[in-house]
Order: structure tokens, then sequence, then C-alpha cells
């Protein structure tokens, strides 16, 4: 079975990370099938709204690390750049429902989603400093803007986990249900989404959008160039090397 399943019902495309043994981390090929699924769907008058799931135990481990170390995203024609491209300029609404961990892109493609749900036992995470390298998907504007510039600073250089409840305090997620509910709640809203005229659903979101969609762009490339740059530097090789061989990684001489 594919780790990315795409399913078209009542309007709703649904796509569904699906590598549960690998904690549902997202390979190169992984982001060109879920890019691909959004170029359809953009063009498929069939979907009028897309919603995101994982598992109700994981909803994804972020990107995967054994693919940083062999096939690290080296430009912007890398398949995560262009998923993170078109997700953030997509232009019907987009739901995501988030269980379990949601680690690095796990957290910051829910940037470019229109409504998340969250189970209680989602936690959120951008440990990107502490692998050495720098955060993507213009979340180093994004998220000050969500919930100020110390929040910002601390989930995005301390990096540890903040739960669902936390989640919906700074705005990142509209509501948290058990997390066995979580896939059939966002399912039920993105019925109710898609049964209202597309028309309006569309000027309303571009038009909440447009003000930094320029913004937006430039600050993923500046991260996109500054991340790939930063894959092949010792930091960062120390920090995938110590995941794969199952041990802590030493930066006491970077
Ligand atoms: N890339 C590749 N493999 C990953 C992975 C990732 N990002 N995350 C988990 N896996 C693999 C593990 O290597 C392990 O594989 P194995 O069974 O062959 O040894 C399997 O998934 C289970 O992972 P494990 O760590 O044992 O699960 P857990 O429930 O204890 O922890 C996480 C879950 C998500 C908290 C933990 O796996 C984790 O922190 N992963 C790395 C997250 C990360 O740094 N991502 C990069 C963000 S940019």
């Amino acid at each position: 079975m594919s780790d990315i399943l795409t399913h078209l019902e009542g309007s709703v495309l649904t796509i569904t990370i699906n590598r549960i043994e690998k904690k549902n981390s997202i390979t190169s090929a992984m982001y060109a099938d879920m890019a691909q699924a959004l170029a359809d769907a953009e063009k498929n008058a069939a979907v009028r709204v897309v919603l995101f799931q994982g598992h109700e135990t994981i909803f994804s481990a972020g990107n995967d690390i054994a693919d940083f170390l062999n096939k690290p995203p080296s430009n912007q024609d890398s398949p995560v750049f262009h998923f993170l491209r078109n997700i953030s300029t997509f232009t019907k609404p987009v739901l995501a429902a988030v269980a379990g961990p949601a680690v690095g892109i796990g957290t910051t493609m829910l940037l470019h989603c229109d409504l998340v749900y969250a189970g209680d036992n989602a936690a959120f995470s951008m440990p990107f400093v502490n692998l050495g390298i720098c955060p993507e998907a213009a979340s180093t504007l994004l998220v000050p803007q969500m919930m100020g510039y110390h929040r910002a600073a601390e989930v995005l250089m301390m990096g540890e986990p903040f739960m669902a409840e936390a989640a919906l305090e700074v705005g990142l997620v509209n509501r948290v249900v058990p997390p066995t509910e979580v896939n059939s709640y966002a399912q039920a809203q993105a019925r109710k989404l898609a049964l209202k005229p597309l028309s309006s659903l569309l000027e309303t979101k571009r038009l909440m959008k447009q003000g930094q969609a320029e913004l937006v762009k430039k600050q993923m490339a500046e991260e996109g160039a500054i991340f790939s740059r930063m894959l092949q530097e010792p930091a960062a090789l120390e920090a995938f090397g110590a995941f794969m061989e199952k041990r802590r990684p030493d930066f006491s001489k970077l």
C-alpha cells in the first residue's frame, strides 16, 4: 500500500499520511505524491475541500531522517519545497486532523491549513535547531505572528513539544477532541465547508492571505536556501548520524 493515500468523497479530497511503522515520517517520494495530489485537486472541479490526516497515534514525525542524509533537498525543485509551495498557495480550503506527534513539517505545514483539529494527544514540535538546521515553510515569519515573538522563540529555539491545549491557546488549532474522533470530526467539518458556495470560500481565503502572500513566498525561499545549505554542515550531520545510531548528538565542538 502506498505511503500517501488519497480518497475523494462528497467533494472532499482526504490525503492520508500512511507510513505508521516509521511514525509517518515523510520521504521525498511522499512529498512528491502530496504535491501532485494538491496540483490535481487545484484543477479538479470535483474537489472543493482538502483534508490532511494521519493516524490517531501519530500525525507525522517530520522529514524522513535517512532521506535527509541520502537525498537531501538541495534546491527549490526538491519535492519538499514543491509540496510547501503547493500547500501555501492552494486556493481551496485545506483542513488538517492531527493526533499524536506532529514534528517539524508535521507542524509547519499546519500554518498553511485553514482549519486544524487536534486530538488531545497531539504534540507539536519544531526541533530544527536541535537538528542543526533552520525552520522552513515560512514558519520564522508565521509562528511569531501567530503566538508573539517570545513564545515563538521558545518553540523554535528550544524545539520542545507543546500539547494540543497550548496549541489551541496560541491559535494553531481550532478545536481539541479525543484522538479517536479527530479524523471523523475534521471530515464532518470538511463536508460542511464543501456544501458552502466555493466562490465565496475562495475569495475569503484569497482576501485573508493576499496581504502577505509575497512575504510568505520570499521567506520560504530564503529559509529553503539556508535549510539546504545547513543540511550538509557538521551540526546537521552529527544530529542525523546520532538519530540513526540511536544516541544523543554531541554538539560540544560545533
Ligand atoms: N525519519 C526516519 N525514521 C523515523 C523518523 C524520522 N523522522 N521518526 C521515527 N522514525 C522511525 C524510527 O527510526 C523507528 O524505526 P525502527 O523501528 O526501524 O528503529 C520507528 O520510526 C519508530 O520510531 P520511535 O522513535 O521508536 O517511536 P517513538 O514512538 O518512541 O517516538 C517520535 C516517536 C516521533 C517522537 C520519534 O520517533 C522522533 O522524535 N522522531 C524524529 C523526529 C524528527 O526529528 N524529525 C525531523 C524533523 S525535521
